[in-house]
């Protein structure tokens, strides 16, 4: 990392930081939790221009050929200040036409351009490639809640990760192998653990606090022109290649394919590849479906479709638990007690709320095989092979 890099580094990880969570107590204080224009001028003005320097310098340093994790990093940084100034108000994409930040503008697009990603900082950045210094991670805040929320993210990242790579594995080994066994139980015990870090998500984080002084960091802004949805804890592979591996969403429904096409430079490099690959393999449900007709009586065939059930109901139950008890609880709850000037761009992709709402639905029921006619899932085909293993009829 250049020395210009690494002064904004650190100035990421402390001033900033120091900032965003002063402004935050004075917004969080006031009756109104949501107003923020005319509240803390002094500050917001000292952190856009202190960031504004550091920014010109690498401007015009103009090296992005440090190799992928400073580049990264830089992309990172300034993604983090740019949503910052969209969070105090500083910048608002339904108010312009264009960033007024050009010199941000430029760098985002100049780095994100050569790394292949979307000019923003992204899931990544806050998650699975958040570095830890002697033990503390980059945040917007140093609010307790803000820690809880990325560390539990990450950790539900992690492991569906996890799961992702043990059902990839699978594929090689053939769908029919007793071997997969080891697999089908690494995919089930890491969905065990999503499931656990959402409970504790659900249980320890404060409506509140997360709702008025976290969620607003991961708003829609603009670079240069464009305006960019903000970052999601679904921004990497692992998820979409357990839909398309497991066979409950297709890469050919024109919906789920949208949503993949979307989603793709918000990840990284390396997780686009993943994705690729995934998409052109054939699912576990069909493999197991097109074997069913004459080997449903083998053992294999009895322990591995039982296998892959059992991490069909794991993945659906962390579903709806991300849906019902995340979403509905964080998002739509509080998002009733604001006032209608407050509720525009409450969400991070930027739709209207329950247009956001129905198409997080969606994809619940996609996951949980729901016995919906107006959708295709695969509700009826888990049904089929649920009523091959002996034991179930
Ligand atoms: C307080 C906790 C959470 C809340 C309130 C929440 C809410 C949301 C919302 C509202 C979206 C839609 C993005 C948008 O705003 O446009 C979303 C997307 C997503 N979130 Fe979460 N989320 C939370 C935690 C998590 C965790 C822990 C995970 C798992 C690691 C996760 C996985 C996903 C995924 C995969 C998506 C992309 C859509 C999909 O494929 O389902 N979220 N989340």
């Amino acid at each position: 990392m250049s020395s210009k890099a690494e002064a904004f580094e650190s100035w990421i990880r402390s001033s900033f930081v120091q900032m965003n969570t002063e402004l935050e107590n004075l917004y969080f204080a006031q009756g109104d939790r949501a107003r923020v224009i005319g509240v803390g001028d002094s500050i917001k003005a000292a952190l856009r221009d202190e960031g504004h320097a550091y920014v010109v310098e690498l401007l015009a340093e103009g090296n992005t050929g440090d190799g992928f994790d400073s580049a990264f990093g830089v992309l990172g940084n300034v993604g983090l200040y740019l949503g910052a100034l969209r969070r105090h108000e500083l910048t608002n994409p339904m108010r312009e036409e264009r960033s007024p930040f050009r010199e941000a503008s430029s760098l985002a697009l100049h780095v994100g351009a050569s790394l292949g990603m979307a000019p923003r900082f992204s899931t990544a950045h806050l998650a699975t490639h958040n570095k830890a210094l002697a033990g503390v991670r980059k945040s917007f805040t140093s609010l307790r809640d803000e820690f809880l929320f990325i560390d539990e993210n990450t950790r539900g990242i992690l492991s569906l990760q996890r799961a992702a790579d043990a059902l990839g594995r699978v594929v090689h080994l053939g769908v029919s192998s007793p071997v997969a066994d080891v697999m089908f139980e690494t995919a089930k015990h890491a969905l065990r653990d999503v499931i656990r870090f959402n409970d504790r998500l659900i249980e320890q984080l404060d409506v509140h606090r997360f709702f008025y002084s976290v969620r607003p960091y991961y708003k829609p802004y603009r670079v240069g022109r464009q305006e960019y949805r903000g970052a999601n804890a679904g921004d990497f592979s692992g998820i979409n290649e357990i839909d398309l591996l497991l066979g409950l969403c297709r890469a050919n429904d024109p919906y789920y394919a949208q949503l993949l096409v979307d989603k793709m430079l918000f990840m990284l490099p390396v997780d686009q590849a993943r994705l690729r690959d995934c998409m052109t393999r054939t699912s576990l449900l069909d493999e197991l479906l097109a074997l069913r007709g004459r080997h449903a009586g083998a053992d294999w065939f009895q322990q591995n479709a039982r296998a892959y059930l059992e991490v069909c109901d794991l993945f659906g139950e962390a579903a709806g638990q991300h849906h019902n008890g995340l979403v509905k609880r964080f998002i739509e709850g509080p998002s009733a007690e604001l006032k209608e000037e407050h509720l525009e761009g409450i969400t991070a992709s930027g739709p209207p709320l329950p247009v956001l709402l129905r198409s997080l639905e969606l994809l619940r029921d996609l996951r949980l095989a729901a016995d919906r006619r107006d959708i295709a899932t695969r509700h009826d085909d888990l049904a089929l092979l649920r009523s091959s293993l002996m034991g179930e009829r």
